[in-house]
């Protein structure tokens, strides 16, 4: 499959692009790293990336910066980091890539175990991943042409198994599932 990957670069992107690329051709990308440079907070810079790199299999999202902080020390700014990054990012992609994805294909989002187990001091990350994982439950229901839609949901990365984590992937993009929250690690 021609898989793009972005957030390739990133802490589960290094762990994601070796394991993919043993079996697939991937495109990486990143703000400032990878095959091709997208900021997936511009839809202008989301449609470029698609047109340049044509049509594709399957698009996995590991980007998408988040606040962490108290519920005191939230405000709209700092919820907007994530909310415009994290969150409508990964929608705009899904938005604009559908029409770039041969039939059959796949997109697999990247949210969290903060949006349905939080912990202290992670409110923008739960408004961020949960309004993710249910973009992901609606999408699945509409999308075409027997394109797929999943969300993978890990825990802390630094304390997952790597083939648990690696499984999450290659289970939504190479499997049948669709509008699935792959949770990881819980
Ligand atoms: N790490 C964890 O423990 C963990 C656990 C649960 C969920 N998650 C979620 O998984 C995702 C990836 O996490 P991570 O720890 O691998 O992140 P990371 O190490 O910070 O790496 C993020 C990657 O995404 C790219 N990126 C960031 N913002 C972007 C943008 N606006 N447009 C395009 N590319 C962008 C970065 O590119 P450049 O390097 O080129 O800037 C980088 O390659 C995040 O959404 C995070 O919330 C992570």
């Amino acid at each position: 499959m021609k898989i793009l990957l972005i957030g390739a670069n990133g802490e589960i992107g290094k762990i994601l692009k070796p394991e993919f690329a043993k079996k697939h051709e991937i495109i990486s990308a990143g703000r400032t790293s990878g095959d091709f440079n997208v900021n997936i907070t511009d839809v202008n810079s989301i449609e470029k990336l698609f047109q340049q790199i044509g049509k594709i299999d399957a698009c996995i999202c590991v980007a998408g910066d988040c606040y962490t902080g108290e519920l005191l020390s939230l405000d709209e700014e700092k919820l907007n980091i994530g909310i415009q990054n994290k969150l409508l990012g990964q929608i705009n992609l899904v938005l604009i890539g559908q029409k770039y994805l041969n039939d059959n294909g796949s997109f697999t989002l990247t949210s969290g175990k903060m949006g349905d187990k939080p912990v202290k001091n992670n409110s923008a990350k739960a408004i961020v991943n949960g309004g993710i994982n249910s973009f992901i439950l609606a999408a699945s229901l509409e999308l075409e042409r027997g394109i797929r839609i999943n969300a993978i949901s890990p825990a802390k990365v630094a304390d997952i198994p790597i083939h648990e984590l690696t499984n999450a992937y290659f289970k939504s993009v190479e499997s049948t599932v669709n509008g699935e929250i792959i949770k990881v690690n819980y």
